[in-house]
């Protein structure tokens, strides 16, 4: 069921600061910010070869990544991504075996034009897993 490492998404409470440590103290090839508003979220993707980081910035009031950056104020690692071949297939046997599909469980189109879902922390050791449609 579960694919590649898609990447690791970190929250920062300025993209700005991060992206300029990651292209000039890192030297990382990054792409420009897109606004995600459905997300709630600016995000930057950062090139690591074989996967990617994306660097997380609210966006708007009712950003999911607020109340993490309130409990952690220089930022941290939020979710990772995982690609599967079949989003629906993989959800429904996910809510099957018990585990929790947040929001109203149907994909949303994530930063890469494809169809994202996120698992419950808390049945997945304390990190928020993402699911990609590969
Ligand atoms: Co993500």
């Amino acid at each position: 069921m579960l694919g590649r490492l898609n990447h690791v998404a970190l929250a920062v409470p300025n993209l700005a600061a991060a992206t300029a440590a990651y292209r000039d103290t890192l030297g990382a090839q990054l792409s420009e910010p897109q606004a995600l508003p459905e997300h709630g979220v600016t995000v930057v993707f950062v090139d690591v070869g074989n996967a990617k980081i994306e660097l997380l910035e609210p966006l708007g009031d009712a950003s999911p990544i607020a109340a993490f950056l309130a409990k952690n104020p220089s930022g941290g690692m939020h979710h990772v991504c995982y690609e599967v071949d079949d989003i629906l297939a993989t959800r429904d046997q996910l809510k099957a075996s018990g585990a929790r599909v947040l929001g109203d469980g149907n994909p949303k189109i994530g930063a890469h034009g494809k169809p994202v879902l996120f698992l419950h922390p808390k049945d997945f050791f304390g990190t928020l897993v993402e699911l990609e449609q590969a």
